[in-house]
C-alpha cells in the first residue's frame, strides 16, 4: 500500500483540541482580572445607553504590552452594542488600528465605510469626510463608539488633532445630539499641552485607566482557561503551565505567557508526545523573542523592511550601538541591488527614518557636534541586530518565492 500522507496527517494525534483559541486574533468571552477596567468602563458609558445623545464619553486606555488593552475594549464595545440592541438604540463599535489607517482621511474613510462600505476612496477632503459622517448618524439616528488603538504611534507621527475634530463632531450644530464616543488605546498616550486643545486635554486627563502588567499567579489565571479551551485534555502538566507563568511574568505580558503554552504544544505535536512538559516551554523561550514585534514588520511596507534590514547589517557590521544615516543609505542600497528593488531618494529615506522610529523600531539621535559633523544616528530600540536581521530576511525571502 502506497503511504497516504494526508491521511497521515489527519489521523495524527496533537495536543490540541482548538488551536485557535490561541491565535492572535480571538478575544476570550471572560478577562480574568480585568473586571474592575471593565466596571469602570462600563459605569462611564452607561449614559450612553441611559440617555442617547445626551453625552458623549472620551477616554483613554494605557499600559505596557499584553496587558489587555485591545482585548479589553473591544469586549467592552461588544457589551455595550448588545445592551444598546436590546434596547433597540442604533449603537455601533468601530475599532480602528492607527498603524495601518495611518492618517486622519484613512480614518474616517474607515468610519465612513461601516455605514456605506462603497464610499469612494478618493475624492473628498479629511473635512467633508467628517461632514458626510455626522450627516449620517444624524439622518439615520445611529451612534458610535470608536476604538482608536495604537494611538500613541498616530499622535507621535501626525500630533493630537483627530481627537480635537472628532470630539467637536457634534458640537458646530445648535442642540445637536452627541453621538460619537471614543476610547484611545496605546502603551503610553502622550498628553502634553502642545499636542492638544486645553479642553480636549482636560477631558482625557481625567478619563485615562491604566492596566498594570499581570503577576505570575494572574497569567496563571488567563492560563488556565485557554487551556481548557484549546488542549485536549490532561496534555498540559500543572508544571509547565507554571513555569509558562513564571517566565512571562517577568514582562507581565499576557501574549507572551500564550505564545510560550503555544510553542511548547506545538513541540509536543512535533515530538509526538501527548503531553506538554516543562522542558517544551524552556525550548518555547529559546524561540521566542516577544521584543520583536511581529505584526509590526509585516505590516511594513517592503521598502521600510529593505531600509530596516540595512540598518541591522550595518549595526551587526560595525558592533556599535549607533550609526550615521548615511552609513545605513549606503547599506540600503546595496540591499536594495540584492533583492532587485530599485532605492529611493534621501528625502524618502529620511521620511521612512521617522516612521520607523514613530514604530519604536529604532531609535534615532543627533549627533554631537564635531562628533562626525552634525548627522542623524540610528540605533535599534530593543532588538539585537542579528536577530531582526534574521528575521526580516524570514519576511523578505517568503516574499520572493
Ligand atoms: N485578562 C485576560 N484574560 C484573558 N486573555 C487575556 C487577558 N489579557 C490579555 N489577554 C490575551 O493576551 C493577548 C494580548 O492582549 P492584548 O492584545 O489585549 O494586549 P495589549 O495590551 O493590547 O498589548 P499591545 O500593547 O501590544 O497592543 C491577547 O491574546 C488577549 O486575548
Ligand atoms: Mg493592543
Amino acid at each position: 500500500m502506497p503511504r497516504d500522507y494526508v491521511e497521515d496527517e489527519l489521523s495524527r494525534r496533537s495536543v490540541f483540541k482548538s488551536e485557535h483559541y490561541l491565535s492572535i486574533d480571538y478575544v476570550p468571552e471572560n478577562l480574568p482580572h480585568r473586571e474592575s477596567e471593565l466596571r469602570a468602563l462600563a459605569q462611564n458609558f452607561k449614559t450612553l445607553i441611559t440617555s442617547p445623545g445626551r453625552t458623549s464619553q472620551k477616554f483613554i486606555i494605557e499600559g505596557p504590552v499584553g496587558t489587555g488593552k485591545t482585548a479589553v475594549a473591544k469586549r467592552f464595545a461588544e457589551q455595550i452594542v448588545q445592551a444598546a440592541q436590546r434596547r433597540d438604540i442604533r449603537f455601533h463599535k468601530l475599532h480602528i488600528n492607527c498603524r495601518v489607517n495611518k492618517s486622519a482621511y484613512l480614518v474616517y474613510l474607515k468610519i465612513l465605510r461601516q455605514f456605506k462600505p462603497k464610499f469612494p476612496r478618493r475624492g473628498h477632503s479629511p473635512e467633508e469626510l467628517l461632514q458626510i459622517i455626522v450627516e449620517i448618524l444624524e439622518t439615520e439616528d445611529r451612534y458610535l463608539l470608536l476604538i482608536l488603538d495604537e494611538l500613541d504611534y498616530f499622535i507621535k507621527q501626525k500630533g493630537g488633532d483627530i481627537l480635537y475634530n472628532l470630539t467637536r463632531l457634534m458640537d458646530d450644530q445648535l442642540n445637536a445630539q452627541q453621538r460619537l464616543s471614543m476610547i484611545g488605546v496605546g502603551r503610553h498616550i502622550p498628553l502634553d499641552s502642545n499636542l492638544f486643545d486645553h479642553s480636549t486635554l482636560s477631558t482625557l486627563q481625567r478619563n485615562i485607566i491604566r492596566f498594570e502588567k499581570y503577576t505570575a499567579s494572574e497569567l496563571n489565571d488567563i492560563l488556565a482557561e485557554r487551556n481548557k479551551m484549546a488542549f485536549v485534555e490532561r496534555a498540559v502538566m500543572p508544571e509547565t503551565l507554571q513555569l509558562v507563568c513564571e517566565i512571562a511574568s517577568e514582562r507581565g505580558d499576557a501574549r507572551y505567557a500564550i505564545e510560550l503554552l503555544w510553542r511548547a504544544g506545538k513541540q509536543a505535536d512535533s515530538l509526538e508526545s501527548s503531553v506538554i512538559i516543562p522542558d517544551y516551554v524552556r525550548k518555547a523561550k529559546a524561540d521566542t523573542h516577544p521584543e520583536i514585534r511581529k505584526e509590526v514588520l509585516e505590516s511594513l511596507p517592503r521598502h521600510n523592511q529593505l531600509l530596516l534590514l540595512a540598518a541591522a547589517r550595518k549595526l551587526k557590521e560595525g558592533q556599535s550601538a549607533y550609526v550615521t544615516i548615511g552609513e545605513v543609505e549606503e547599506m540600503y542600497r546595496s540591499v536594495c541591488e540584492e533583492y532587485n528593488s530599485e532605492s529611493r531618494a534621501h528625502t524618502q529615506v529620511w521620511e521612512w527614518v521617522q516612521d520607523l522610529n514613530a514604530h519604536g523600531v529604532i531609535d534615532t539621535k543627533r549627533s554631537g557636534v564635531g562628533q562626525r559633523g552634525q548627522t542623524t544616528l540610528l540605533g535599534l530600540s530593543d532588538i539585537p541586530a542579528d536577530l531582526l536581521e534574521q528575521y526580516l530576511l524570514g519576511i523578505l525571502d517568503r516574499g520572493r518565492l
